[in-house]
Parts: C-alpha cells; structure tokens; sequence
C-alpha cells in the first residue's frame, strides 16, 4: 500500500506523514509542489528523507501554475463575493493533479492532504482528485484523528522527534496559504470580524500610506487576454506574476479584509495579498473596455460570478467551468493592446489604453462635428420606439410615484 502525500515540509504536513506511517503503516511518497510561495523546498526534501520517505517528489510547477490556471481565470475578471481574488482557490487544481499523476507513476491507491474538515480546501483536492482518477481512495486526517488542538499536536510532535521551530510552542502562526497569486491569513485574533488586520503580518505589500510619494507609471502589453510585456519587456508568464507584484506590492496595492462564505456553509474571516492580481485585473479591464463589444463583455460579465464560484467551490475539473472557459478564451482572443497604468498609494489607475483592434471611434464618440458619422437625429426615434412601452404603460397604469 502506498499513499501520496502533497507535503510542505511544515509542521502540519510533517505530523501528517509520521501519522500515515504510524496509523496505516503504508509507504509515503511526498509531493511537494513549487507554486512560487517564496520558500526554500529542499528543508521539506531533508525533513522526509529523515522520516524514511524513499521517492519524494519536489516540482517547479510556477509556469505551469501562471500559464494555465491564474491567466486563464483572470481571462474571466473572475472575484468570488465581489472581493476575493481566489489565490487559494486556483492553486488546489493543479495540485490535485500533479498528485494523481504521481500516484498513477509509482502506483499509489491512495492520496492524502493536510486540509482541515472545516474548510474549502479539502473539497477542492478531493474533487480534484476523484475527477482525476475515479477510484481514488483519499485519507484526510483532520478528518480522522483526535489530535485536534494545537497542544494535542504540539505534544505528538514532541513525542515522535518532529522539529518544532521554537517560537511555535508560545506563538501559534496564522494559518497561511502562499503562492505566486497570494498568500491568505486566517485564523487567531482574524477570528473575530471587527478587529482590525496588524500591520506585521503583511509580507508581500508596503503599507498604502508608506508608499512611495510619487506615482509609479507601467506599459503592460496583452496579446490574447493575457499580459506578455511590461514597458516593452517580454516575460514568461511567471516572471510577468512575480514582476506584477513587485510593483504592486511596492505601491501598497491588493490588500484585502473579508468575511467571506465557504462552500461548507460557514463564514469566515480572512486577509489577502495580491499585489500583482489586483494590478492585473485592473489593467485587463482597461483593455478589455477598448477590444470587447459590449454584447460579449456584459454577457461575460453576467457569468463571471458563476465562474468564480465554480474555482471558489472546487469544479475546476467540471464540464461547465470548461464551457463558460472556451466562451471566454474565445472572447479573450480580441484582447491585444497595451494599456498605461498609474500606481499611487494602494490605488491602480488606468490613465491610457491602445489596440490595433480597438472598438473605440474617436470620430463617432467626437463631442466636436463628426462630419456625419453619427446622425443626432436617429437618436429621436431610437428613444421613441424604446419608450413606447413605458408610455403605454403610464398611460394604463398611471406614471411612478
Ligand atoms: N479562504 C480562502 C479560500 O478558501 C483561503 C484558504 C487558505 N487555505 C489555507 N490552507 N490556509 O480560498
Ligand atoms: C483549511 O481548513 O484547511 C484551510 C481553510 C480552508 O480550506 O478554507
């Protein structure tokens, strides 16, 4: 018997593995992705190397990552609850499949996650994984152990010879989830609603109000939908992510407090960093207003929020998030230009877009003589025709209070 384990070389992940020894006495095999969460990953090799795993796994999965889950979900504009940029969320698919991928080459029946029974993440590997390789069998132990409080782990850590950093016996850690996209802190003095984030905890963005005095101004060039250069730079699409929140982060943008609702029912707290999310969503809704009809972009619109909730929730691997995908790929392949952004303070504003496909016609929107291009007069019965059935209606029903 043998189980895959998407290991971070954590605490947590760490107690995982001895326990799968321990309980199921399986071999494991460690997955450990790189999804650019900015840590060192080899501590993780040596830390499962000491606890006897003989095939860890260790992959740079960023491009990947970037390429083919944060860009084509950003195609969407996709926000969960108006606010989220889902940095979480779009991390779990990829590596849910990776980790089948992995259980399929050494022949593994069973995969296991680090994902408490209270949360989000647990649906999205689980569907993940069952979407991927039907007969899965899927081993959760927040889920099946009693070591449910961090004294109960703390102490099992202890007793079988895990490192505990020091600070971790007094001190407790957010619970954070990283990637190139964001990193998420839940939990601790987060729990309650009305107290407010601490300053400390950031770790990717400056504060708004440190921000530099004097306005930091990008070209950010789109082809398909996607970001390809910044100021004439060409870039892969995770050196364009990680350069999108430098700038970000060094201007104090994409912090974000919310109470968000969780697929399992409940609401909870939680802060977000996303410099570079929020900077590109910005700048893609700039070039989108110039390359979109308005018949597909309102449309797009419309079932964005159904798209988000789709990744929130964990259908990444569903047939109607690859539909609403190919309409929106389709849509994305107008999106070509290049906008200029302005970067102030925690703000991102679009202050110029182009495109060799732009929609906009100076000459027809001209408050100044169009020389014909638009007759004012057609407006008269266009207006009419529309109002017909408000006038019927007044006339029947009597006008509105
Ligand atoms: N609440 C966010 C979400 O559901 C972030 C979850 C963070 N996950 C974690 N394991 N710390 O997407
Ligand atoms: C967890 O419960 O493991 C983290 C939070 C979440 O998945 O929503």
């Amino acid at each position: 018997k043998k189980v895959v384990l998407a290991y971070s070389g954590g605490l947590d992940t760490s107690i995982i593995l001895k326990w799968l020894q321990d309980t199921y006495g399986c071999e494991v095999i460690t997955f450990t992705a790189d999804l650019g969460q900015g840590e060192e990953l080899e501590p993780a090799r040596a830390k499962a190397e000491q606890m006897g795993v003989k095939q860890i796994y260790i992959d740079d999965l960023r491009e990947e990552f970037v390429r083919d889950y944060v860009f084509p979900m950003f195609r969407a504009n996709a926000i969960y609850e108006g606010t989220y940029l889902l940095g979480t969320s779009i991390a779990r698919p990829l590596i849910s499949k990776r980790q089948i991928e992995i259980a399929k080459e050494v022949g593994a029946d069973a995969v296991c996650h680090g994902a408490t029974g209270k949360g989000n993440d647990q649906v999205r590997f689980e569907l993940g994984y069952y979407g991927l390789k039907p007969d899965i069998k899927v081993i959760a132990p927040w889920r099946e152990w009693d070591l449910n409080s961090r004294t109960k782990l703390l102490d099992y850590a202890e007793k079988n010879g895990i490192p505990i950093a020091k600070n971790k016996r007094q001190e407790a850690p957010y619970s954070m989830d990283a990637n190139l996209l964001h990193i998420s802190y839940e939990g601790l003095a987060l729990e309650d609603p009305w107290v407010e984030y601490t300053e400390d905890m950031f770790t990717r963005s400056v504060a708004p109000e440190n921000a530099p005095d004097t306005p930091t101004y990008l070209e950010i060039e789109f082809e398909k939908g996607d970001p390809v250069a910044i100021n004439g730079e060409r870039m892969s699409p995770a050196a364009m992510l990680t350069a999108l929140n430098k700038y970000g982060g060094d201007n104090g943008i994409g912090r974000l407090d919310i109470v968000e609702s969780r697929f399992v029912g409940m609401k909870s707290r939680g802060v977000y960093e996303t410099p570079g999310g929020t900077l590109l969503l910005h700048a893609r809704r700039g070039i989108e207003s110039i390359c979109l009809d308005r018949g597909e972009s309102h449309l797009k619109d419309e079932l964005m929020p159904r798209y988000a909730e789709l990744i929130y929730n964990g259908f990444w691997f569903s047939p109607e998030r690859e539909m609403l995908q190919a309409a929106i790929d389709r849509c994305a392949e107008n999106v070509n230009g290049t906008v200029r952004v302005k970067l102030y303070k925690g703000n991102v504003d679009v202050v110029g877009r182009k495109s060799a496909q732009s929609l906009y016609n100076a000459n027809i929107a001209s408050f100044e003589d169009d020389g014909g291009a638009y007759d004012q007069k057609d407006a008269a019965g266009f207006i009419k025709l529309n109002a017909l059935r408000l006038r019927t209606l007044g006339t029947q029903r009597g006008v509105p209070k």
